[in-house]
């Protein structure tokens, strides 16, 4: 009697501990073999899985840890939990060796060559993955995540050089360039530069180096350098950034000025111009967010909600 009483705390104890860490959380997704390739390889984001089993006690301390950092990252690195607990997980685990909990990955895409023409791009084979060896602290796990997010914007280092790349139409890609007060490249920025890989080219540009002279926009014709002079007053000295989308086909130019530099408003701003391969609104989006509500359940789709409403530590250009 006494020894039935207990099995059956022990079953209860069991099926609890058993559980997910993560289902529902609104930031990191619960894999198993059926969606890990399509959701970590398939990409050109950085993905940081945790492998983990719910009995153990480092994996519980992370836990909260993880929910954080997943925060922070949101929409920079994608953030996933696998249960290595359940019997279907238990073969992608064996698969990436890990045999401690938690084991924290980090999976890097491959460097895509823009120059080659889309059609030779494909099969661009599995991410690069490394494991996570620093504290199982919240900064050291951003920043390590972050350091591995594949760069694609580049730095205009003068201005005869910014008139040079205007001048390049030799592609059909338009050309974002944010004149900014720093020259550090924001996450948020290299994360817009993957969203529209492939359809927007990202740069930018010190505010200061629109100093140069008159004459280094001379290569220039008629919009841009008129636009371009205009901007040697007005932005010249400003604290502030301008982010801009220049079409050297059209010659035309967009702008946003807006003072406000989250995710959500930039994204609108741009997909007005060309449409993103991944990030908010996209198909591989939605796809996301039902795994991370939980999958199976039919979704109500709010179509104007956006993914990343909240203020992070890195809404900012
Ligand atoms: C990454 O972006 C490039 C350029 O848009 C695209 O050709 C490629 O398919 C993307 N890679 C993945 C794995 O989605």
């Amino acid at each position: 009697m006494q020894i039935q009483h207990l099995w059956i705390a022990l079953l209860g104890l069991c099926s609890v501990s058993a559980q997910n860490f993560y289902d529902k959380n609104a930031n990191i997704m619960e894999l198993t073999p059926k969606n890990f390739d399509k959701v970590v390889h398939r990409t050109n984001y950085t993905t940081l899985v945790e492998f983990y089993a719910p009995w153990c006690g480092y994996c519980q301390q992370l836990k909260g840890i993880m929910q954080k950092a997943a925060k922070n990252l949101d929409g920079i690195v994608q953030v996933v939990g696998v249960n290595c607990d359940l019997a279907k997980n238990k073969q992608l685990c064996a698969q990436h060796r890990v045999e401690g909990f938690p084991t924290l990955m980090v999976f890097r895409p491959p460097k895509v060559d823009l120059k080659k023409h889309p059609e030779d791009r494909i099969n661009l084979g599995n991410h690069a993955s490394e494991v996570y060896k620093g504290e199982r602290k919240l900064r050291p796990i951003v920043d390590f995540c972050i350091s591995r997010v594949k760069n694609y914007v580049t730095r205009v280092p003068r201005l005869e050089k910014l008139a040079t790349l205007l001048n390049d139409n030799s592609e059909t890609r338009l050309k974002a360039v944010l004149f900014s007060k720093k020259d550090k490249i924001s996450p948020l920025y290299k994360s817009l530069a993957l969203d529209w890989l492939g359809a927007i080219d990202f740069h930018v540009f010190l505010n200061s180096k629109l100093k140069g002279s008159v004459s280094a926009l001379d290569s220039l014709d008629g919009n841009f350098k008129e636009y371009l002079s205009k901007l040697q007053n007005t932005q010249a000295d400003s604290e502030s950034s301008l982010l801009v989308i220049f079409d050297p086909k059209s010659q035309e130019y967009y702008t946003y000025d807006s003072s406000s530099f989250d995710k959500t408003s930039v994204w609108k701003f741009l997909s007005q111009w060309a449409e993103p391969n991944e990030g908010s609104f996209t198909k591989r989006q939605e796809y996301l967010d039902d795994i991370k509500s939980g999958a199976k359940k039919p979704q109500k789709k709010k179509p104007n909600a956006p993914a990343n409403q909240k203020q992070n530590l890195h809404d900012e250009l």
